[in-house]
């Protein structure tokens, strides 16, 4: 019989008896097998621990031609035991001590969170699994650390945090994409084989978004099962699914480590980073709530509880054209829209003249600000608003002073004879030479130190390639390098906030977001791509993390042009701004990018605190999503491409409550109408009052509406 777990206070078991631990959130159950390997046998909706599980249940059947006794399938996976799959743990002690099996040691566990050690003396390894269950948003995180208790070193190749799923989530969506493309999902089947993500980019990239979902064919944004996964890690990794030969299958996540790279000395240590997962049966749509909960409320540490600021950023405006007096013309113009925080981008630094040149060189340009940028950031408090400035500490150019006068602190393989290609011009500074390390430091700090500035824009540039340390590989340790000095310079200066961008959305993870508190999405602000690139996102992350920014009419990166509606309506749903130069727009625009911030701030507090649904939609030209609390639910309908139906189809909302009545109210909606109908539905004429489940069963009969064009309503609790 499966033991209950009567305590919720932390129990210490040496000399563990209970084969199994039923672990609890507030809406699941997770029942680990102890014995002879930590393993998760069930997890799913939460079980009554007052009737006892018969062990019967996990009794599985020896199949013939295999090996005779069931393997289970553990958290960290064992060749020598008779694990076929992908191994938990690989290394070597000078080709020996290859193939560990460990015993369990200790186990100290409470009602949701357990730690798990074992142990193999003749491979001389020690195991911790450390696992928890986030009672509150039922989010699992998982980590493991090995640590070498024999007398030589220890070289780790992998070590790798593995997951099982049920038969029944045959189906995986993935990520993929691009610059100016991020975030892009794609729906794929898991039966056979599997399917593995390797990055060696050195963040999180473009291309692998270290986040993975699986899923039952049927299931859908409000219904059916799904498991949800991220690896909390901003360098490489590597994510599989697989399904084995015997129909079980697994996800596992793994920091992705170069040759050697890893040594353990005796005693030495090394940690997986974080795994997040969730489990629903409430579709993407309860995955979605469950991750944002756990962000909000484990993972963000905003300085202060303000809403978050309304930003202007100068880039599209200006791009490397520094002028003073035109930048605070551009100020005067934002600062009457409503922007609260004002962000200068890259051209400030010495030289800075261009993407070729100056990285490294962080102070500012006497020729375009030749009293330094103290007129700007007062002239900026002035109106309103605070100050950001945009740095890219860890990159360097070679036409640097810094790099001329160090060039070893750069980050590579040159002295060995080398060519390492640059990316957008640029170079890496290693970030493990204490040199280094000190002086961009000191750079960041006297900068933070001198100018009244509360916000960073930390970009990231260029890809880590050959990325080595005294000759050996670094990758790993860069990205911890990066995360020390980011905590450091944090508490040196606790308000300042920090954005992780990298050309866009190729630094975004929950590791980073501990110490960062917005992210640049992607590079690209035309609104019609914004539509997924941001929908991929929220899967993960809620709305006050992911900057989004009205851009001019005519998009920068695509081309497209888009009127005020759409961009407005897009940039809406996430941490708003707007990137463009304002200066000369004309006054409609102007009235309408003011009025667009305005509608944000209305519903900010909402959309940063609220609950993320999306809505099935039988046209997938459509995408219907939107924010709710208990009070209202503010909803967008986007029509991205040509309708496929002369009639536009029923609003059904799922997701009200079906004992309480709605007033529905049009806050926004395309001024082109008159183009695609003779007459609208009657409901957008004036508020009507409905009921709920009529809105959950009926619904309402749409607008028919041109390609690119969104309308905002908001249905209010009476
Ligand atoms: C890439 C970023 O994503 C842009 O927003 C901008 O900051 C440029 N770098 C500046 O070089």
């Amino acid at each position: 019989m499966i033991y209950t777990v009567k305590t919720s206070t932390s129990h210490v078991n040496n000399a563990p008896t209970e084969r199994f631990l039923h672990l609890q959130s507030n809406d699941n159950s997770l029942i680990l097998l102890l014995d002879p390997i930590p393993a998760i046998i069930f997890w799913g909706r939460k079980i009554d621990r007052e009737h006892a599980i018969p062990a019967a249940l996990f009794d599985v059947p020896v199949g013939q031609a295999r090996l005779d006794q069931h393997v289970v399938l553990a958290l960290c996976p064992e060749h020598g035991r008779g694990d076929f799959g992908s191994p938990g743990i690989e290394g070597h002690r000078q080709g020996r001590d290859w193939a560990p099996v460990f015993n369990l040691t200790a186990v100290e566990h409470t009602d949701t969170a357990a730690t798990m050690t074992l142990s193999d003396p003749r491979a001389g390894l020690e195991l911790t699994i450390y696992l928890a269950l986030d009672p509150e948003s039922n989010v699992m995180t998982l980590r493991h650390r090995v640590v070498n208790i024999g007398n030589s070193d220890y070289t780790v190749d992998r070590l790798a945090l593995t997951l099982p799923l049920s038969e029944n989530l045959n189906e995986l969506i993935t990520y993929h994409g691009r610059w100016s493309h991020e975030f892009q999902m794609q729906r794929i089947p898991l039966t056979h084989g599997g399917f593995i993500q390797e990055n060696r980019r050195g963040r999180t990239s473009h291309e692998s978004f270290p986040g993975i979902i699986a899923l039952q064919p049927e299931t859908d944004d409000v219904h059916g099962n799904v498991i949800g996964m991220h690896l909390g890690w901003s360098g490489n990794h590597r994510l599989r699914a697989q399904v084995k030969s015997d129909g079980r299958r697994y996800l596992q996540a793994e920091p992705l480590l170069s040759s050697g790279e890893v040594i353990l000395p005796p005693n030495g240590a090394f940690e997986t980073p974080t795994m997040y997962a969730l489990f629903s049966n409430q579709g993407l749509n309860g995955m979605k709530q469950g991750f944002h909960h756990y962000v909000r409320n484990q993972v963000i540490n905003f300085p202060d509880a303000k809403p978050r600021p309304v930003h202007f950023n100068t880039w599209e405006g200006i791009y490397f054209y520094h002028e003073p007096q035109r930048i605070m013309a551009m100020a005067d113009a934002v600062a009457r829209l409503g922007v609260e925080r004002f962000i200068l981008d890259d051209g400030w630094f010495l030289n800075r003249d261009g993407e070729t040149r100056a990285l490294g060189d962080w102070i500012v340009d006497p020729k375009k600000y030749p009293q330094g940028l103290s007129p700007l950031v007062d002239h900026v408090n002035q109106l309103g608003m605070e100050f950001g400035l945009w740095v890219e500490p860890e990159m360097v150019s070679k036409d640097s002073d810094v790099f001329r006068a160090h060039p070893d602190w750069m980050l590579g393989l040159d002295d060995l004879g080398y060519h390492q290609p640059s990316g957008r011009y640029q170079y890496v500074m290693d970030l493990q030479n204490p040199d280094a390390y000190n002086y961009l430091l000191a750079a960041l700090d006297s900068l933070l130190t001198e100018y009244n500035i509360t916000y960073l824009k930390w970009d990231m540039n260029r890809e880590l390639v050959q990325a080595a340390h005294n000759g050996l590989p670094a990758y790993h340790g860069q990205t911890l390098a990066l995360y020390t000095m980011i905590d450091t310079l944090r508490a040196r200066h606790p308000l300042v906030e920090i954005e992780s961008c990298a050309s866009g959305g190729g630094r975004v993870d929950y590791e980073v977001l501990k110490r960062t508190h917005r992210f640049w999405t992607s590079d690209c602000n035309d609104a019609l791509e914004r539509q997924s690139i941001q929908h991929g996102m929220l899967m993960f992350f809620p709305p006050e993390v992911m900057g989004s920014h009205i851009g001019p009419y005519r998009s920068h990166t695509t081309r497209r042009v888009h009127d005020m509606s759409l961009r407005g309506l897009t940039a809406l749903f996430g941490h708003m701004g707007a990137e463009l130069d304002p200066v000369g727009l004309p006054d409609v625009e102007l009235v309408a990018f003011a009025r667009y911030i305005d509608l944000h701030k209305h519903y900010r507090e909402l959309l940063h605190s609220g609950k993320c649904f999306n809505i099935p939609s039988g046209d997938s030209g459509q995408r219907i999503y939107g924010v709710m609390n208990d009070d209202v639910v503010l909803l967008a309908v986007v029509q991205i491409a040509m309708p496929q139906y002369a009639l536009a189809g029923r609003l059904r909302l799922p997701v009200l409550d079906g004992d309480k009545r709605y007033r529905i109210d049009v806050l926004d909606s395309p001024a082109a109408f008159s183009s695609t109908m003779k007459q609208q539905p009657s409901w957008m004429a004036k508020p009507l009052s409905i009921h709920g489940d009529q809105l959950i069963q009926i619904g309402l009969s749409l607008p028919i509406m041109d390609p690119e064009s969104a309308m905002l309503l908001s249905f209010t609790l009476e």
